[in-house]
């Protein structure tokens, strides 16, 4: 039985000129070799030979792109900004909003040791980045007295790591009908040669197949008819590493739903011209996103006559997709990404390597990809500030001191703005509960008289 096993794999390996992926198979033990066997029979050639192709043919075609218009959230007039978040909570009353978080990345610039949505970034009540969404949420269900189904993407690698730290958490008192955990798929990563890298002996290096994966995994997986059943009508996205993220913000989904193109996406500002954020775009008259790892210095410094850039508004991964375009996209195939990485692989002699430079392809769908299949989206500008604490990295920029900084100055902005004297939060760092406010709103005379009588720091 292994033997006719092995000699399929052998033909399939010589086919494709991948046979070390045998080398140590003959001194492996029995189960090993199984292990091996079978992922190795698990690989779809074919489509990693056209992947290699990628990377050989230099990456994506950057082809004729032009600026997009966007939105400018603080141009409307508050009867209008009003009018939208209205809309947007008659969306949730009537329970047509799910929230999808993509929580099945390798976090490996952050170099945590869990799932990253697990990650606490140091707030005085240690909330992790899950429940700070979580509690979000549970915020505007409560107010709009309404269920919102959330999805929560993981890969093989943190699935199960994933759904016990949701259960030692209690789920934070999320309803457990309406948490649906999904998996994205993996896809072996290959060297500069085109040879897939080997983890181990009997193990191929498999890497989570990026965020875009999100609608075949949702699809796949049953999510979507979920949705269906639910009446469902917009998917909010998010990333799960932005601590200050406004989960299915009700003013954003109003504005989507007025304009009611396929998707909509919140953009901010770009800081600097090499800010390592995506670029919103036309290509070929589309709209798009061009990832900045792909993008032309050109195209990251381009100006405009008045001098600002001319690609000036910042992708920062907040997206609604109306549920008739995410079914769209689950049927449609994305095209790959190469992401040049340093893997942690094996010698010729089966030691381990820990490489100091890139030694790897890994192949990665993007989410934003999804936009060229729509005519139109919208593109909304938004507050940084407000809305965007990335934590990518263990420290400098985009790390969890700069996420709670700003966390700390919103919340303290929140508390001047509700009357509390500016001397009472003078050089304290003060959090507020997402159950306590979701954005601002609500903060009671009582507890204001907390914040001023005492020196809690958590609301
Ligand atoms: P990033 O591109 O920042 O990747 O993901 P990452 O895995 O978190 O971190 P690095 O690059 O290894 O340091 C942006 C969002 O997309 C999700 C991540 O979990 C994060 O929420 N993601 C990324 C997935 O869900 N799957 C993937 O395959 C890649």
């Amino acid at each position: 039985m292994l033997n006719t096993k092995l000699d399929t794999v052998k033909r399939l390996l010589s086919d494709y000129q991948q046979e070390h992926l045998l080398q140590f198979y003959a001194a492996l033990p029995t189960a090993s070799q199984e292990k091996l066997l079978d992922q190795i029979a698990a690989i779809d050639f074919e489509q990693m030979a056209s992947l290699y192709r990628i990377v050989v043919n230099r990456q994506t075609p950057i082809n004729d792109i032009a600026p997009i218009q966007a939105q400018d959230w603080a141009a409307f007039d508050e009867n209008q900004q009003a009018l939208f978040a209205d809309k947007g909570w008659e969306q949730l009353r009537q329970g047509k909003v799910a929230a999808v978080v993509v929580a099945g990345g390798q976090g490996s610039r952050l170099g945590h040791a869990g799932p990253k949505g697990s990650f606490d970034i140091g707030l005085p009540s240690h909330k992790s980045l899950f429940q700070l969404q979580a509690e979000r949420l549970l915020n505007l269900s409560r107010t709009a007295n309404q269920h919102i189904p959330w999805y929560i993407m993981t890969s093989p690698e943190n699935h199960i790591s994933t759904i016990s730290f949701f259960r030692n958490s209690n789920y934070f008192g999320y309803n457990l009908k309406d948490i649906f955990f999904f998996q994205q798929s993996v896809l072996p990563a290959v060297d500069h040669q085109g040879k897939i890298l080997l983890e181990a002996k009997d193990r191929i290096s498999l890497a989570p197949s990026g965020n875009g994966d999100c609608f075949a995994a949702l699809k796949r997986s049953g999510a979507l008819d979920d949705m269906q059943r639910r009446g469902v009508e917009w998917l909010y996205y998010c990333n799960v590493d932005n601590a200050l993220v406004k989960v299915a913000d009700p003013a954003f989904i109003g504005l989507a739903a007025h304009f009611n193109y396929p998707a909509a996406s919140k953009t901010v500002e770009r800081a600097y011209p090499e800010e390592p954020i995506g670029l919103f775009c036309l290509s070929n008259g589309r709209p798009s996103v061009v990832e900045y790892s792909d993008a032309p210095r050109e195209l990251m410094l381009s100006r405009d006559e008045q001098g600002t850039l001319a690609y000036r508004h910042g992708n920062i991964s907040i997206h609604l997709f109306r549920l008739d375009f995410a079914l769209q996209v689950g049927n449609s195939q994305l095209l790959y990404h190469a992401a040049h990485k340093k893997l942690n692989t094996i010698d010729q002699k089966g030691n381990p390597v820990s490489p100091d430079s890139p030694n790897a392809y890994k192949f990665e769908l993007f989410v934003f990809d999804a936009f060229e299949l729509a005519e139109e989206i919208t593109v909304v500008t938004t507050n940084r500030q407000a809305e965007f604490a990335p934590v990518k990295s263990r420290a400098g920029a985009d790390s969890p001191a700069t996420a709670r900084q700003m966390l700390f100055e919103l919340h303290r902005s929140w508390l001047l703005a509700a009357g509390v004297p500016a001397e009472a939060v003078r050089d304290r760092q003060i959090e507020i509960s997402p159950l306590t406010s979701y954005a601002g709103e609500g903060l009671s005379p009582d507890l204001l008289k907390r914040i001023h009588d005492t020196k809690v720091d958590q609301l």
